[in-house]
């Protein structure tokens, strides 16, 4: 557990503000500092904070990757991250950015990023697990070089929608299709992790490329971790006051949905970008597709 929680005064304080803490824990959520909103969880030294907390790095070599998680837990919200992924020769590596809850049952929101030799596109790969069920691959080449700058990645998890997007463009949107028999993540908090590993049996053009040790370290980048979400704490949420909210724009993602052009921007990306859709792989599933895949 994350020490600044530990200690049982503060949770008996919170307890007594919790309703005036509410409006201003998202807040301050806002503005994220990566000392004080994760934690390294492992990689011996390999993960370094730097800059007070504004920036950090993920590295990998021979003997180990590396990775953080989030102090807090989330249940919905618009989740933003820059990342800069491993720059040249990447083949074999693959830096993880995915919300998760725990358990057998666990569900999950997915950014993965497979590396490449230099000049070959990374591949963008998601996910969305829901009840411990996974299976929703979708897979995208980037219309930037991810390894030059810093992009925008971010999660939109409210009650009816999920969507994925790339420098505020909508890559992929997971409805909620509850009504349909279809589960969808609303119940369990998630947390946000990373990692930086070697998957060279699999990762690079299906594992017949092989990470170059000699290129190691590898090393991605963070920066500008902004989160408008529901922190989750003692068994509740900070949000039930959103479901009646009329507040700010800035709040809205509660309610956000894409609106026409953000569907045309999304289809843009689908019809140009996207190299895999698990709902179009008949092979996969000879029974039939997902259910979800002929609702969406
Ligand atoms: C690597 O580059 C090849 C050739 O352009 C491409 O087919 C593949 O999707 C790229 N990504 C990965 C992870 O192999």
């Amino acid at each position: 557990m994350a020490p600044s929680v530990a200690s049982p005064s503060a949770g008996a304080i919170m307890a007594l503000l919790f309703p005036l803490l509410a409006c201003s824990l998202m807040a301050i959520a806002s503005a994220g500092n990566f000392h004080r909103d994760f934690q390294i969880t492992w990689g011996d030294g390999r993960a370094k904070i730097l800059d007070n907390g504004q920036h950090l790095t993920l590295s990998l070599d021979k003997a180990s990757g590396s990775g953080f998680q989030s102090k807090n837990e989330y249940l919905f919200g618009k989740i933003h991250m820059q990342l800069k992924l491993v720059p040249g020769n990447s083949a074999g590596t693959v830096t993880a950015y995915y919300l998760s809850s725990q358990g057998p049952t666990h569900d999950e929101i997915d950014f993965e990023f497979l590396g490449n030799l230099s000049g070959d596109p990374y591949t963008l790969h998601t996910n969305v697990f829901t009840q411990g069920k996974g299976n929703r691959e979708m897979q995208f080449h980037l219309w930037f070089d991810p390894t030059k700058d810093f992009h925008t990645y971010s999660i939109l998890w409210n009650p009816r929608h999920i969507i994925f997007m790339v420098d505020g463009i909508p890559i992929r949107d997971f409805k909620n299709l509850e009504s349909r028999g279809i589960a969808f993540p609303k119940n369990q908090p998630m947390r946000i992790y990373s990692s930086l590993w070697n998957a060279d049996d699999w990762a690079t053009q299906g594992g017949r490329v092989k990470t170059d040790w000699t290129k190691a370290p590898f090393t991605a980048s963070y920066r500008n971790f902004k989160a408008d979400a529901c922190v989750w704490s003692s068994a509740a949420s900070n949000c039930p006051s959103k479901k009646s909210s009329t507040d700010s724009a800035s709040d809205d993602w509660w309610n956000q949905e894409l609106d026409f052009t953000s569907q045309e921007r999304m289809r843009w990306v689908q019809n140009n970008y996207m190299i895999y859709n698990y709902c179009t792989d008949l092979k996969r599933f000879p029974q039939g597709l997902p259910p979800e895949c002929s609702l969406a």
